[in-house]
């Protein structure tokens, strides 16, 4: 019988940063140690998915390669053998089953995206672009992101709480689409499931330690609210140390008024690998905010220091090794779903 499937992807448009791993990679690590042998663990990257906003073209291939070295070097393990690494663009099926998905998934659906909307509205501001040229490649992002999922029979995607809505998606076109023309999907889980999994009370959202009220990102304008992996530890301790707090003077698991308190309490649970529960009462009612920081940059820096570390040590020629090896095997996965799909739908006999 085939393996549960356990599977995320990272665009290739720039490094990781600390929202990055604690939302999507960390994740898949830990449940490829806990779990090892009980699932596939799928792990790509979408780069088909990093051409829908603005990228440097002339480094994106070599970006995918290096986003996939961090994979390694944060601790997944490749040589398990249930463990696969693809890019999107080396699987082809998964532009045709977008195209397939995008017939059944309507306008009015992919409008009410808040990504879509939230991204749009950025590059505007920004005046990278005119809101006339936003590409469709952005509003249909979430229907190749059913595809990516749908194509593998996914029941696991583990994800920052800002792709939870792409994930609904996934689902409410996969049950239309099986209600329609019989079983035809694996339909993920739900997300509260999805948390479950992955042992969370909540999705994961890091918030910029200087604009608490924002996500971390890479286009967040303040480049001091952002870890980025590639970050020198000194360099993310002084980030953390001089991250916007509030003036209550108590520490409390609060995110509508302690929003800079409570990142930093989100961060140091994840890091430490307990639970979020067990981490706010051991600084509940503590008036001392630079404790935390510190407990905070400590952590912080143990992580850099050993991703860093291990990064130093892979090297590109076995990712291109399991790369080639795991695209054939992907590309024979995906063909049969699709070509499944297209009987069902009347594209074949
Ligand atoms: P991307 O590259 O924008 O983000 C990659 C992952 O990082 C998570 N993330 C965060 N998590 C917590 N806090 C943050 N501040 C933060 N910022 C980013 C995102 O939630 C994501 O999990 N659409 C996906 C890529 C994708 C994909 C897929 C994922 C394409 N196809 C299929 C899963 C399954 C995305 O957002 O990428």
């Amino acid at each position: 019988m085939s393996k549960t499937v356990i599977l995320t992807g990272l665009r290739a448009n720039g490094e990781f940063h600390l929202g990055n791993y604690l939302g999507a990679i960390l994740p898949v690590v830990q449940l490829q140690k806990q779990h090892a042998g009980e699932y596939q663990v799928n792990m790509f990257v979408p780069d088909l998915h990093s051409i829908v906003t603005p990228v440097e073209h002339g480094t994106l291939y070599q970006q995918s390669i290096d986003n996939l070295k961090v994979f390694v070097a944060a601790g997944l393990d490749i040589a398990n053998q249930d463990t696969y690494i693809y890019r999107q663009s080396r699987v082809p099926a998964h532009s045709e089953l977008a195209w397939i998905l995008d017939c059944f998934t309507y306008f009015g659906e992919l409008n009410r995206m808040t990504q879509f909307k939230d991204k749009s509205a950025q590059l505007t501001d920004d005046k990278t672009q005119s809101e006339s040229s936003i590409s469709a490649g952005l509003f249909n992002y979430p229907v190749l992101m059913a595809a990516d999922i749908l194509l593998y029979g996914a029941e696991y995607i583990p994800v920052g709480e800002d792709q939870r809505q792409h994930i609904e998606l996934t689902r409410d076109v996969a049950i239309r689409m099986n209600n329609r023309f019989g079983d035809m999907f694996v339909v993920p889980h739900e997300w509260s499931k999805q948390l479950e999994f992955t042992k969370l009370d909540k999705g994961v959202r890091i918030r910029s330690l200087r604009n608490p009220e924002k996500k971390m990102s890479k286009s967040v304008e303040d480049p001091a609210g952002t870890i980025m992996l590639s970050d020198l530890p000194e360099e993310a301790v002084k980030k953390v140390s001089s991250a916007t707090t509030d003036s209550l003077g108590s520490i409390n698991y609060d995110w509508g008024k302690q929003p800079g308190v409570t990142n930093l309490l989100q961060i140091l649970a994840l890091l430490r690998d307990v639970s979020q529960n067990e981490v706010n009462e051991q600084w509940k009612g503590k008036t001392n905010y630079g404790e935390l920081k510190d407990a905070v940059a400590e952590a912080v820096k143990a992580c850099l220091s050993e991703i860093q570390g291990k990064l130093s040590k892979v090297n590109d020629q076995e990712i291109l090794v399991k790369l080639e090896e795991d695209e054939v095997k992907m590309n024979q996965i995906a063909n049969q779903t699709l070509s499944d799909v297209q009987k069902k739908i009347g594209l074949r006999p």
